[in-house]
């Protein structure tokens, strides 16, 4: 969701500038701007396009620009439709300081309106073109430009990652942060400015991330840095180790495609790390190499987990209750992890959607813990819940795929997938790692309250392996018949119920999501004990019902009487089963039969099919699957 891209040093801007939105346009947008200063002449230059990146590059590619300072943006919409106007940059009235700003500045309409009293001319409905014209007038006020800069912040409420260029100043880019990220690649006489390692990681790998609250000053050579108050802070750069190449297509028609197939890897690199956690010094790498899973077990087990996560053993010895907080597809990880912690662990465990935590009482508990769950690290709500449990001195841990995030700043302590970067919009191998995790977690905590011993540790992680297999042959059992029948049948149905009970609940919701989201097909999940309460009117030959089985035994009988009230009233019944489940077979207009695994991991198991499943179907429609209509990989605003 939005992307800066900014650039100071030796004259290639445009090359960079463009190279690098492209590489953020996973994270969705819907229109792209550019502006740098022309050496030539020495003033602004400035592009906006709607639509792809790759039309803003067709509008420079004739263009002799020299230039050797500049920045870019790509918009995803939030104040003001998507037109060339509300495009990034915006400028202050004669177009003399231009900005980019990812995040919401929520005092954007007072502001606004004082400075229309004092006759600024607005062109766009942004919030972000207010920034321009308040550091406009606050230059004038001030004798120097930091004491600007320092009321400004004063003056922003809400979140943003703002990038300014001065004609006045054409050195330098003015930085500002704020619950937003900005990084900076420190180059030879260069340096790379982008929201997002991504954008630069070819270029350097030495890296700042640039403090809450703090503003910097970058010229090709020098970075002066200040917290909010102007107080100058010294940050020295860090070494990542992340390839662009990690990042390629490699051969699939699609990165969900890729990234669905990377599951098996992403599970037994993600148990890899955690068994080793303490045995190397990971604390600067963004993703572990493959080399390390051929290692041997030297270490195994030690506390060395509790300091990853920032916590003492005798705080997990005395845990009582677990909080997790997600959104989205990392919501649904949680709520089946739940199962684990309750049943694994005897922890009362409660879930909570990130976007209502800060609606909703919070009653924190003595010995309690809160993990936070996301893929990237940036999600808005997710990272305001976490303020709020910061707030209340409850211990936070964060478990996210991108150690480089936000998240993992503010949290107490954190603990890195390693799904390696997630591309595609839709969350496929994230997922599959999140679930993979916390079992591990569950059954780790498990193992220090001597709920467990070591020899049930070690088969728990067999099982995950195992699990993780099962995952991965599946596609394989069923490839040819979904992409040869089942995925041209199906795809013409407008709409799908979606079921599940217990831990195949919140399984059937992540399905229904991917569906939704990728598909724009319509579809409704329900807990099958519902079903009798009032959506099994829906029930019709029109209206496919997609139903999860358990290995729950007594699960599984509920869920069995569930399919006989769907076959009851002619409905259309398609169910993913596990081996042996001979009657929900038979009631099954069509089964997907999977390996036994251990029953928490019955999800995990089912997840590979049944995103295959969902991605050859949204083939079938020619939908835009890695990037779906309206969404964002990164969900960076409230
Ligand atoms: C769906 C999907 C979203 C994300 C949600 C949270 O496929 O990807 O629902 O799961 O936006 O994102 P993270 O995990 O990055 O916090």
């Amino acid at each position: 969701m939005c992307g800066i891209v900014g650039y100071v040093g030796q004259g290639k801007c445009k090359k960079y500038v463009i190279d690098g939105l492209k590489r953020l346009e996973y994270r969705g947008y819907d229109s792209a701007g550019f502006v740098c200063i022309d050496q030539k002449h020495k003033q602004f230059n400035f592009f906006k396009k709607v639509g792809h990146v790759q039309e803003l590059e067709k509008a420079l590619h004739d263009l002799e620009l020299k230039s050797s300072i500049g920045i870019g943006h790509s918009r995803w919409a939030t104040h003001g439709i998507v037109n060339e106007l509300n495009t990034h940059p915006h400028f202050n009235c004669d177009k003399s300081i231009a900005v980019v700003h990812n995040g919401i500045v929520e005092s954007y309409e007072e502001i606004r309106k004082k400075l229309i009293e004092s006759r600024h001319e607005f062109e766009s409905s942004t919030d972000t073109e207010v920034v321009a014209h308040l550091l406009e007038s606050l230059i004038k006020t001030h004798k120097t430009l930091k004491a600007a800069i320092v009321d400004l912040v004063r003056q922003l409420k809400g979140a943003y990652a703002l990038v300014f260029l001065f004609e006045q100043y054409p050195d330098q880019l003015l930085l500002i942060r704020k619950r937003s990220p900005l990084l900076i690649g420190v180059g030879d006489d260069e340096m790379f400015i982008a929201s997002d390692v991504l954008a630069f990681c070819d270029q350097t790998n030495k890296v700042i991330f640039m403090p809450e609250e703090s503003f910097a000053i970058v010229k090709k050579d020098q970075i002066e840095l200040f917290d909010f108050e102007g107080k100058a802070l010294i940050i020295k750069p860090q070494e990542i180790d992340f390839k662009h190449d990690q990042v390629d297509k490699q051969g699939f028609e699609h990165y969900m495609l890729k990234e669905i197939y990377e599951q098996k890897r992403s599970i037994d690199r993600s148990i890899s790390f955690c068994k080793f956690i303490g045995s190397n010094n990971f604390n600067n790498l963004t993703h572990i190499s493959d080399n390390f899973l051929t290692q041997e077990a030297k270490i195994q087990y030690q506390d060395s987990i509790w300091s990853q996560l920032g916590i003492t053993s005798e705080k997990i010895k005395e845990l009582k209750y677990i909080y997790l907080i997600a959104a989205g597809t990392s919501w649904h990880a949680c709520r089946i992890a739940q199962f684990f912690f309750e049943n694994i662990c005897k922890i009362p465990t409660y879930v909570y959607l990130a976007s209502e935590f800060g609606y909703m009482p919070f009653f924190p508990e003595e010995n309690s813990l809160a993990i936070f769950v996301t893929q990237s690290g940036e999600t808005a709500d997710t990272l305001e819940a976490l303020r709020v449990v910061n707030s209340c001195n409850v211990f936070t841990v964060a478990i996210t795929n991108v150690p480089s995030s936000s998240i993992v700043r503010e949290a107490n302590g954190f603990l890195p997938m390693q799904a390696g970067p997630e591309i595609s919009v839709a969350s496929t191998k994230a997922f599959s790692t999140q679930v993979s995790v916390l079992f591990w977690l569950a059954n780790r905590v498990a193992l220090e309250k001597k709920l467990i011993d070591i020899e049930v540790m070690k088969a728990a992680e067999e099982d995950l392996l195992l699990a993780a297999e099962v995952l991965e042959i599946s596609i394989e059992s069923y490839k040819w018949e979904i992409k040869q029948t089942l995925a041209k049948k199906y795809s013409k149905y407008n709409r799908f119920i979606f079921l599940g009970r217990h831990i195949s609940y919140p399984f059937a919701l992540e399905a229904a999501l991917k569906l939704k989201e990728i598909s724009y097909i319509f579809a409704q999940c329900y807990p099958a004990g519902e079903l009798k309460h009032g959506p099994i009117a829906l029930i019709d030959k029109e209206t496919p019902v997609i139903l999860f089985s358990s290995l729950n035994d007594l699960i599984y009988q509920k869920l069995v009487a569930n399919a006989q009230e769907v076959k009851a009233r002619n409905g259309h019944l398609v169910t993913f089963v596990f081996e042996g489940q001979q009657e929900l077979i038979e009631l099954s207009d069509y089964s997907f039969i999977v390996s036994r695994v251990n029953p928490f991991l019955g999800p995990l198991a089912m997840t590979g099919l049944m995103q295959f499943f969902i991605y050859q179907i949204t083939k079938e429609l020619d939908r835009p699957i890695d990037r779906p209509r309206n969404l964002a990989k990164s969900v960076t605003v409230e």
